[in-house]
């Protein structure tokens, strides 16, 4: 990786600001329903703490439009850090002001302390300058490990490295290398494996996947747009029109080897309030206003066996409507069937990982990317804003 990381920074007796991303399930108790996110950044935390450095994080929690908003407080991450670190963690109230700065005020080397959501505040989603310089007068150094939100270019993102040096923490640097090392050189066969509900969020990384990926296999929503491309009747699923024309290019593109495969049945139903009146079917012969709401079982062997020969894979979107039982087999399958490949398998995207768990394989696949749409976008070829702005080694 060509950025500075923590490895490169004198640490000790400085606070230490870490952009992490703690934008995390929490239930109305306020639990924190999966910890994944919190986990990921704890060597990057323990180290600083072990050298004798002040650890101020900061982070977004859902999209609460610039203003305080009780439901999107970030207590209930304090609590489970605490837990995980075994050690306690302050919270402050406020990210910047006088609250903020009390709280950094009494911070002494070994100390931890969780800033309340950015985004209570319209400035950090606007990346505007003077409360980047506010959250960087909070510390003596900037890290970023905040993969999940490197796409974003906000304020303390990306603007507060205009003030502060800026290096990577250890989560960042390892999602940096895995997902660069997919791209520049997978071991082959490199097969990817595409789902989610709409062409149009991964038009891009379709792109990038077709030159780079030895076979891509489609699936989900996305999956009946190509097929209606190709003049299938897909009734009344989800198909979106106004890219029949992607999907057109895209399929020509992959030229008429086997390079991209799409289901050859699906699982249908009246709407997706009725699974227990599902059919298993052609993709010729969806009933006449009936919707594909998942891969067929026939589909499902057909990827299992192109997948198996593979050294590499990559899943990102999961490939029916698997959060209703009944429209679940063909994700539920294709998670065991990709956890049992000897080769690297890395996999990306909320409902993709939340798949993963429900089929009790997440810890069987090499790497598991924090960042849903920042590895999409990553793929596609783009530099990420909270990327470039770190200093380059
Ligand atoms: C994510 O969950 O993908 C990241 O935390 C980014 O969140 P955002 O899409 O609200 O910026």
């Amino acid at each position: 990786m060509g950025k500075k990381t923590l490895r490169d920074a004198e640490v000790k007796g400085k606070k230490v600001f870490v952009r992490v991303d703690f934008n995390v399930p929490i239930d109305k108790e306020g639990n924190v329903t999966d910890d994944t996110r919190i986990r990921a950044v704890l060597p990057t935390i323990e180290y600083l703490l072990v050298r004798g450095a002040a650890v101020i994080l900061a982070s977004h929690l859902g999209r609460p439009k610039g203003r305080p908003d009780e439901r999107f407080t970030l207590r209930p991450v304090a609590r489970r850090l605490g837990e995980l670190l075994g050690r306690e963690v302050r919270f402050a109230g406020d990210v910047v002001g006088p609250g903020a700065e009390t709280a950094v005020g009494y911070l002494k080397p070994g100390d931890v302390l969780l800033l309340e959501n950015v985004r209570f505040y319209p400035e950090e989603e606007r990346n505007d300058p003077e409360f980047a310089a506010k959250l960087a007068s909070l510390a003596d150094l900037f890290v970023n490990d905040a993969f999940g939100a490197a796409h974003r270019a906000h304020a303390s993102t990306t603007g507060i490295a205009a003030h502060l040096p800026a290096v990577a923490g250890f989560l960042m640097e390892k999602e940096l290398e895995t997902l660069g090392r997919l791209l520049a050189d997978p071991k082959r066969p490199f097969v990817a494996v595409i789902g989610g509900a709409k062409i149009s969020d991964k038009i891009g990384v379709l792109e990038r996947l077709l030159e780079r990926a030895d076979l891509l296999l489609i699936g989900g929503g996305m999956a009946n747009t190509f097929l209606a491309a190709q003049g299938y009747d897909l009734q009344a699923s989800l198909v979106e029109t106004d890219k029949l024309d992607v999907a057109r290019t895209l399929l020509a593109k992959a030229g008429s080897g086997e390079r991209v495969m799409l289901p050859v049945d699906l699982v249908a139903a009246p709407d997706r309030e009725r699974p227990d009146e599902r059919v298993t079917v052609p993709v010729d012969c969806i009933p006449a206003g009936w919707a594909a709401l998942d891969i067929g079982a026939e589909t499902l062997k057909l990827f299992e066996d192109k997948l198996r020969p593979a050294r590499t894979v990559f899943w990102n979107g999961p490939v029916g409507l698997f959060e209703v039982p009944g429209f679940d087999a063909g994700t539920l399958g294709l998670a065991k069937a990709i956890a049992a490949l000897d080769g690297t398998t890395i996999i990306g995207g909320g409902d993709t990982i939340a798949a993963l768990k429900r089929a009790g394989v997440a810890d069987r696949v090499s790497h598991v990317s924090t960042g849903g749409g920042a590895s999409l976008k990553l793929l596609e070829g783009k530099e990420l804003p909270g990327v470039a702005v770190l200093q380059d080694r």
